[in-house]
C-alpha cells in the first residue's frame, strides 16, 4: 500500500511521486488549502491538499485527528520561509493526488503529543498511548538493548534455554504468584521468581553457558523501579569464578551500551564491599554521582549528655552517623522540617542538625543547633573533624538502630544531592558491590534470611560460619548498580550438596521442608554438580535508565499499576463459578471479588 514511510520521505525524493499510509496526526485548513502532518512509525510529513484535486481535497475536508489514510502525492521542497529544521522531513512536503480514507477513528481520549496527561488514562488507552513518540522511541531501545545483548551472548558461546513458567516456587525474597491446578485437587504451580533452580540444573546438565531473556513475577510492593512481572537478561555460566563472570557481564554492558547510544561506560568498573557501601552511602546501591557521604560518629557520642545520642552509640545494633552538605547553613526553618518529615518515612525519630558557622568556635556562637549545648566539645571537634565541616555548611544526624539510620540518611543523602546539585557531573557512574553478607536477621520473623537467595556460595574460609555465626558469614555474591539503581543480581553458587544443606539449616528450614522443597535440587548436587554462577540483569530497569525515563512503566509495553492491575483489560479480575468449580476454589468473599477490591 505505500512505497515509503512517512518520516521517511526526504530532499531526495523531491520530484517523485510517494505513496503514504499513516495517521492523521493534525489537519489545518488554511483558506482554502489543507495540511495534514501524517504520521507512522517512523515519523511525521507534511501532506497538503489543494482544491485543484476536488476528490482529495473533499476527503481531506472529512479527515479528523487519527483517522488512517493512504495518500498519493509529489514530493516537493517546501517554498521557502516555512521550512521546519526541527523536524527531519521538515525540508519537504507531499502534494497530495489521492486522499484515501482507510479507516475513521473516534475522538481520541487525548492528543497524541499531549505529553501533560495522568498515567491512568495514559495506561487506560495504551495502545493510543504508544503511538507517542517518546514510547515509540522507548520501546525500538528495549528491543535493540535486548538484541545487543542477545548478540553478544550468542558469539560468548552462550545458549538460550527456555525454563518452565508453572513451576514451584524459588526462593527470591517476594511473594509467589500461584496458579491453581485443575488436574490436581488442592494443588497449586507457582509462577517463577526467576529461573534460579532450573539455570543451575543446566549446569548440572553440562550446558556449561546458558542465558534467556525472560518474564519473572513477584508479588511484591510495587515502585517506580518493580513490576509484578519484569523480564531478567538471565545467565549462568560452569568453571568460572566471580571475577569471570563479572568481567564477562561487564563486558557486555559496556558493548551494549556503547552500541545502542555510543555511551562510553570506563574501563573496568569500581568495587566497593557492601559494608563500606552502607557505611558511607547508607545504600547497598550507591549513586555515586552525589558527592555526599555518611560519618560514623558513634564512638565520640558514648559520653554525651544528649540521650538520643548516646543511646544507640552504646548499643551495638545502634548507629550514630552524620551527614555533611556544603553550604548548607542557608537551607531554611522549613526546609530543614520537610528533610526531618522525609526522614520519618524510614523510621527516623528526628534530624538533629548543627549549622556550621564558625567552625574555629566549637560552642553555640559558632555553631548553630539547639543539640549543641549538650554535646561535649570533644565530641563536637571529632564531628567537625571527620565530616571536614567547613563555614557554611550544615551537619545532619542520625541516632537509631543503624539500619534506621542507615536508610534515612542513605535516602536523605540522595535527596538534597539532587535537590540542592551536590552530584559530579557524570552521565553514568557504574559499580559493582561485593561482599554481601550472606544473611540479614529478620527480626520480625526472629530468623536469618538469604540476603541473595539461599543458593549462594559463602566466601572462601567462611563456610564454618554458617552454624556459628551467620550473621559474619559473606557470600560470593555480586550486584551491578548504574546511578544508585541495582541493575544486576548474581553469584557463584554453592555446588556441593552439604554445603547447601548447612545453608538451608542456618536459614531454620527444617530437613522434611528441605527435602519437600528442594529434594531435586539437593539430588542433583550429588550427581556430579560442577562449579558454577552467573546473574541476572533487570531489562526494564537498564532501558529505563538509557531511556532517561521516570518510571520502568514507561519502557513496558503494557505495564500494570502501582496496585498490580491493568487497567486496559482490567485485569485481574473475577471468575465463572464454573471456573473456579474445575479448580476446586470456593471464594471466602465472593462480594469482594466481584468489587475488584
Ligand atoms: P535478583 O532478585 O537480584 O536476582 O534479580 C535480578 C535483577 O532483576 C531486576 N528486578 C526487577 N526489575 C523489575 N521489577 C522487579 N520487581 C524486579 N525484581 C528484580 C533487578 C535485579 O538486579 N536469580 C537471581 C539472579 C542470579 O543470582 O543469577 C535473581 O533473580 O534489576
Ligand atoms: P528533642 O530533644 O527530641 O527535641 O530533639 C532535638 C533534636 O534532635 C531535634 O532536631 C530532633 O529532630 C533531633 N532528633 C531527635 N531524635 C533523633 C534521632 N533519633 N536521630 C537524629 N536526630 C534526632
Amino acid at each position: 500500500m505505500r512505497t515509503h514511510y512517512c518520516g521517511g520521505v526526504s530532499a531526495a525524493d523531491i520530484g517523485n511521486t510517494v505513496e503514504l499510509c499513516g495517521w492523521a496526526h493534525r489537519r489545518r485548513d488554511h483558506g482554502g488549502v489543507i495540511f495534514i502532518d501524517l504520521r507512522d512509525r517512523e515519523g511525521n510529513v507534511q501532506v497538503v491538499i489543494d482544491p485543484d484535486t476536488p476528490e482529495a481535497f473533499k476527503a481531506a475536508e472529512e479527515v479528523r485527528s487519527e483517522f488512517v489514510l493512504r495518500i498519493v502525492g509529489r514530493v516537493r521542497a517546501r517554498p521557502a520561509g516555512t521550512e521546519n529544521p526541527n523536524l527531519p522531513t521538515g525540508m519537504v512536503e507531499v502534494l497530495a493526488k489521492d486522499v484515501e480514507i482507510l479507516n475513521p477513528s473516534a475522538t481520541p481520549p487525548f492528543q497524541i503529543d499531549d505529553d501533560n496527561l495522568s498515567e491512568n488514562i495514559r495506561l487506560q488507552y495504551r495502545y493510543l498511548d504508544l503511538r507517542r513518540e517518546p514510547m515509540q522511541k522507548n520501546l525500538k531501545l528495549r528491543y535493540r538493548v535486548s538484541k545487543l545483548m542477545r548478540d553478544y551472548l550468542d558469539t560468548a558461546g552462550f545458549i538460550e534455554v527456555e525454563t518452565p513458567m508453572l513451576t514451584r516456587s524459588t526462593p527470591e525474597g517476594a511473594r509467589d504468584y500461584l496458579v491453581p491446578s485443575r488436574v490436581h485437587d488442592g494443588m497449586f504451580y507457582a509462577l517463577p521468581q526467576s529461573p534460579q533452580l532450573f539455570k543451575q540444573l543446566l549446569m548440572v546438565a553440562g550446558f556449561d553457558r546458558y542465558f534467556q531473556i525472560t518474564k519473572c513475577f513477584r508479588d511484591e510492593d510495587l515502585r517506580a523501579d518493580r513490576q509484578p512481572e519484569f523480564t531478567q537478561v538471565d545467565l549462568e555460566t560452569s568453571f568460572l569464578g566471580e571475577d569471570e563472570i563479572m568481567a564477562i557481564v561487564e563486558g557486555m554492558i559496556r558493548d551494549m551500551m556503547q552500541k545502542a547510544q555510543g555511551i562510553e561506560l570506563p574501563g573496568a568498573f569500581p568495587r566497593m564491599s557492601y559494608a563500606e557501601a552502607m557505611a558511607r552511602y547508607g545504600s547497598d546501591k550507591p549513586d555515586l554521582r552525589v558527592t555526599l557521604e555518611l560519618v560514623d560518629v558513634a564512638d565520640a557520642m558514648k559520653d554525651v549528655a544528649f540521650k538520643v545520642f548516646s543511646g544507640p552509640a552504646n548499643d551495638p545494633k545502634g548507629r550514630v552517623a552524620a551527614l555533611r552538605v556544603p553550604g548548607g547553613a542557608a537551607l531554611t526553618r522549613s526546609e530543614i522540617d520537610a528533610y526531618t518529615e522525609f526522614v520519618k518515612i524510614y523510621g527516623a525519630k528526628g534530624l538533629a542538625y548543627i549549622k556550621v558557622n564558625d567552625v574555629t568556635q566549637l560552642n553555640e556562637t559558632g555553631l548553630q543547633s539547639p543539640i549543641v549545648k549538650n554535646l561535649s566539645e570533644a565530641a563536637l571537634k571529632a564531628v567537625m573533624e571527620r565530616t571536614g565541616a567547613a563555614n557554611g555548611d550544615i551537619v545532619f544526624f542520625g541516632a537509631d538502630k543503624a539500619k534506621i539510620v542507615t536508610d534515612a540518611l542513605g535516602a536523605l543523602r540522595l535527596k538534597i544531592g539532587h535537590e540542592k546539585g551536590h552530584v559530579d557531573g557524570r552521565a553514568w557512574a557504574p559499580l559493582w558491590v561485593v561482599d554481601f553478607p550472606m544473611f540479614e536477621y529478620d527480626e520480625e520473623a526472629g530468623r536469618w534470611v538469604a540476603l541473595h537467595h539461599p543458593f549462594t556460595a559463602p566466601k572462601d574460609g567462611h563456610e564454618d560460619l554458617l552454624a556459628t555465626d551467620p550473621g559474619q558469614c559473606l557470600s560470593k555474591a555480586y550486584d551491578m548498580v548504574l546511578n544508585g539503581w541495582e541493575v544486576g543480581g548474581g553469584s557463584v553458587r554453592i555446588h556441593k550438596e552439604d554445603v547447601q544443606e548447612k545453608v538451608f539449616a542456618a536459614l531454620n528450614i527444617g530437613e522434611e521442608e528441605r527435602r519437600e522443597k528442594f529434594g531435586f535440587l539437593l539430588d542433583a548436587l550429588q550427581y556430579g554438580a560442577p562449579p558454577h554462577g552467573g546473574l541476572a540483569f533487570g531489562l526494564d530497569r537498564l532501558v529505563t535508565l538509557m531511556a532517561g525515563a521516570e518510571s520502568i512503566r514507561d519502557v513496558i509495553a503494557f505495564p500494570k499499576t502501582q496496585r498490580a492491575s491493568c487497567l486496559m483489560t482490567n485485569a485481574p479480575n473475577v471468575v465463572d463459578e464454573k471456573q473456579l468449580r474445575e479448580l476446586h476454589i470456593r471464594l471466602r468473599n465472593p462480594v469482594a471479588a466481584d468489587k475488584g477490591v
